[in-house]
């Protein structure tokens, strides 16, 4: 066997160095080198050494054009996230905080997944099957023909999948497992970049669904390298935005549909439920008695939100006053203030500013700029806006107000959801359109202010 040596692996990018640096030599990363010990492995005794394969070169027009058929694990918002159902030897990779439910929502999928008569292993490598057993006991899935396999060892598991041929494979956790050849211990860059080369391999080889659980850092990323994201087709990651029942399921990467769309779920009881109207969700115990509130009609992915924005505004006692912004851009919150002073004469300069998106949510599209100043004006001027009014358009520095993109399905869901009012820039497409709101086309904040305040 060829000796073990220490190299220094990229946390970020697996790139590899034979002494340790401040900078990665490879992606430029600072401070990422970290020390691990690997003894080369000879590619005919590479993890998952399988069957050697002939394979062969094919014109493309010898490749079957018919999209692989996808299973449906019957979660809808799951189903939605993924792009319509889980791809045949794909790998997702499902990241989040301990506790949020990770592997209550796979031991749900396992379960569909396995009532639609796909043959599921489920790996542990993190609670014994008693433990799993307890959960599977409150999920209102039957988990019967669920098969469970409490181990850390990827040489195992690969046999285990070998011999049992499984449709799907769920690893709960990728940092877990770890293989022999190499020094590192579970959860060590080499060894997650290996396993998870390997399983990836067998998967393809397979046609396998495979679901990977990836614990999260600090910083929110997955623990392990870069490279991780980069092999598996699917990345999801599991939020919790209000900090109470609700989950949030969402894409980053897809390889098989819309990248980043979200999912909503329900943490009760009895497992992960999904939410069946997620718009409405973000306006729950909506204030709107209160001035500093607007709505605006948001896109998550290809997803119309409808989510409050509020302001809260101050005489300042600082010399430079404060602005704090939570779930939005604290440099565009600077930039439309000071537009909202040059351009509508709205004094902001001494004055503290608050903003907050209610349920946790981030606003990073430009299209929420409309709202933002809407909220602010209504702070300031402590006058409430018409409840029933909605906000969609991108604020320029001349104070002009912008057209976004897909403003016909933000109306719509306005609509549906009982607006009666939508602000929105002059110049938007949606002339003669016939939408159940009133459209107030606007093409400045000036005209915004005068709008709603006379
Ligand atoms: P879990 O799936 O173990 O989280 P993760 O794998 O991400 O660490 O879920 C953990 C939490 O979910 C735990 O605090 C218990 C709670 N829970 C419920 O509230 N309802 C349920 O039906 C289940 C199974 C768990
Ligand atoms: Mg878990």
């Amino acid at each position: 066997m060829p000796k073990a040596r220490s190299v220094f692996l990229c946390t970020e990018c697996g790139g590899e160095a034979y002494r340790w640096q401040g900078q990665c030599p490879q992606c430029g990363a600072w401070n990422t080198l970290v020390e691990e010990r690997v003894r080369p492995v000879p590619a005919a005794e590479r993890l998952d050494r399988g069957q050697a394969r002939d394979v062969r070169a094919v014109s493309l027009s010898e490749v079957e054009g018919v999209e692989r058929p996808r299973w449906g694990i019957g979660l809808a918002e799951l189903d939605f996230v993924l792009g319509g159902g889980v791809v045949p030897g794909s790998l997702v990779l499902l990241g989040g905080e301990p506790g949020i439910g990770k592997s209550t929502l796979l031991l749900q999928v396992s379960a569909r997944l396995a009532a639609a008569g796909h043959k599921v292993l489920y790996v542990s490598g993190e609670e014994s099957a008693y433990q799993v057993k307890l959960r599977a006991q409150r999920i209102p899935e039957p988990t019967d023909d669920v098969l469970m396999l409490p181990e850390t060892s990827a040489e195992a598991v690969l046999d285990r999948v070998e011999e049992l041929e499984p449709d799907v494979l769920v690893i709960d956790s990728i940092q877990t497992l770890y293989t022999e050849r190499l020094e590192g211990a579970p959860g060590s860059v080499a060894q997650v970049r290996e396993v998870a080369g390997a399983l990836q391999r067998v998967a393809k080889r397979r046609e396998m669904a495979t679901f990977l659980v990836g614990h999260v850092t600090k910083e929110g990323g997955i623990a392990g390298p870069k490279t991780l994201e980069h092999i598996v087709d699917v990345v999801l990651y599991f939020e919790s935005p209000t900090g109470l029942d609700h989950r949030i399921v969402r894409g980053t990467k897809n390889r098989f549909g819309a990248a980043d769309e979200i999912a909503l779920f329900r943490m009760g009881a009895v497992g992960l439920q999904p939410v069946e109207n997620p718009s409405a969700l973000f306006l729950q115990g909506r204030q709107d008695r209160a001035s500093g509130s607007a709505v605006v009609a948001a896109l998550e992915g290809t997803r119309p939100v409808l989510v409050e924005v509020q302001a809260l505004v101050n005489r300042s006692v600082y010399s430079s006053p404060q602005r704090v912004a939570t779930g939005f851009d604290g440099r565009r919150l600077a930039l439309l203030l000071a537009v909202l002073e040059r351009r509508a004469r709205l004094r902001t300069s001494d004055l503290d500013v608050f903003l907050n998106v209610v349920g946790g949510l981030r606003l990073s599209e430009p299209a929420a700029d409309l709202a933002v100043v809407a909220a602010i004006a209504s702070a300031i001027r402590d006058v409430v806006l018409s409840p029933g009014a909605v906000f969609v358009g991108e604020v320029g520095l001349g104070g002009e107000i912008r057209p976004v993109h897909q403003i016909e399905r933000r109306l719509a869901e306005a609509g549906r959801l009982g607006f009666r009012r939508a602000f929105l820039a002059e110049s938007s497409d949606v002339a003669g359109k016939g939408f159940p709101l009133r459209l107030e086309g606007v093409a400045d904040v000036k005209g915004l202010i005068d709008g709603l305040f006379g």
